[in-house]
C-alpha cells in the first residue's frame, strides 16, 4: 500500500468514529478561553496516531492533540484528528479528519475526509488531486468580483486577529465570504471548485498540509498573504486560490495590510 492508501483508510476509519461520537452529542472542555476540544478528537488522534505508528514506526508524527512521536526520519505526518471541533461540538455538520505528509520541507501526499458527506479528498504530489477519486480542478472565476471566497477566525488569541479588516473588505468586492469553520475543507472546496479562494491568519501545520498541495496539485495556487512562497511550518498566513485570482487578492491584501480600505467599516 502506498503512503497516501493508508493515509486513506486510516482518515476514514477515524471518521467514522468521530460521526459516532456525533451521534451522541458528547459534550467539550476548553483549551484557553474559547478553543474547544472534545473527547472526539482525542480518541481520533489516538487512533490516528496509532494506525501510523504501526504502519510507519520511524516516521515523525505532529498531531494537533500532543499525541505524536518524534524521530530523525526525512518523513513527518501532520494530523488534524478532528478539523471544525466548534461546528462538531454543536453538532454542525461540517469537520473532517484531515494527514498531511511532509517529506524533506515538501508536502508529498494529503487526505482530507468529511464523513458527513462522505467526501475523500486526496492528492499526492505531481499525481493530481481528487474527491471520490475522480479528478478535480480548481475555479476558472477570473475576477474577485464575480469570486466566492472563504476565510476563518482562530480560536487562540481571537481578539488580536485583524482578519475582520480582510473580512469585510473582500466580502464587498466579491459575491461573498463564507466563514465555515474548517480550514480544510475550504481548501479542498478550493480544490474542486466549489470556492475560488480562502485565507486564513495564524494556522497550524496541521490545519492547513494537506489541503494546500490539494490546491496546488487541482491547479491553483498557495502563498502566503504577501505574496511570498507558502511555508506549511513557517507562515504567519494563507491566501489559496484558482491562481486566475492571485494578482487580484493580493493587491487587494496588499492594501489592507497598508491601511487604506476602500470601504470603511460601518460605524455603529
Ligand atoms: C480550526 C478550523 C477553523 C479555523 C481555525 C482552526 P480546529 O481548526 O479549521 O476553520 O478558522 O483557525 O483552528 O481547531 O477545529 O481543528
Ligand atoms: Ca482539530
Amino acid at each position: 500500500m502506498s503512503y497516501l492508501e493508508t493515509a486513506v483508510e486510516i482518515a476514514r476509519e477515524a471518521g467514522g468514529l468521530v460521526s459516532r461520537y456525533l451521534e451522541r452529542r458528547i459534550g467539550y472542555q476548553t483549551k484557553g478561553e474559547f478553543d474547544l476540544v472534545t473527547e472526539a478528537d482525542r480518541a481520533s488522534e489516538k487512533l490516528v496516531v496509532e494506525r501510523l505508528r504501526s504502519h510507519f514506526p520511524t516516521h515523525n508524527i505532529v498531531a494537533e492533540e500532543g499525541g505524536g512521536h518524534q524521530s530523525a526520519s526525512e518523513y513527518r505526518w501532520f494530523v488534524d484528528p478532528l478539523d471544525g471541533t466548534t461546528n462538531f461540538a454543536h453538532g454542525f455538520p461540517y469537520f473532517n479528519v484531515t494527514l498531511g505528509l511532509e517529506r524533506a520541507g515538501e508536502i508529498v501526499a494529503g487526505v482530507v475526509f468529511d464523513p458527513t458527506r462522505d467526501e475523500l479528498f486526496t492528492a499526492e504530489r505531481g499525481a493530481g488531486a481528487y474527491l471520490n477519486n475522480r479528478r478535480i480542478h480548481v475555479s476558472t472565476v477570473a475576477r474577485l468580483a464575480d469570486s466566492l471566497g472563504s476565510t476563518g477566525f482562530p480560536s487562540r488569541k481571537r481578539h488580536h486577529n485583524v482578519n475582520i479588516h480582510f473580512y469585510y473588505q473582500l466580502a464587498m468586492a466579491s459575491h461573498g465570504v463564507r466563514r465555515t469553520g474548517s480550514a480544510a475543507i475550504d481548501l479542498a472546496y478550493v480544490a474542486c471548485g466549489r470556492l475560488d479562494l480562502y485565507w486564513e491568519f495564524g494556522l497550524k501545520p496541521w490545519d492547513w498540509a494537506a489541503g494546500s498541495l490539494l490546491v496546488e496539485e487541482a491547479g491553483g495556487r498557495v502563498s502566503d498573504m504577501r505574496g511570498a512562497t507558502h511555508s506549511v511550518t513557517e507562515s504567519d498566513h494563507i491566501l489559496a486560490d484558482n491562481g486566475a485570482l492571485h494578482a487580484e487578492t493580493l493587491a487587494a491584501f496588499a492594501e489592507i495590510f497598508a491601511g487604506k480600505l476602500r470601504i470603511p467599516l460601518p460605524e455603529i
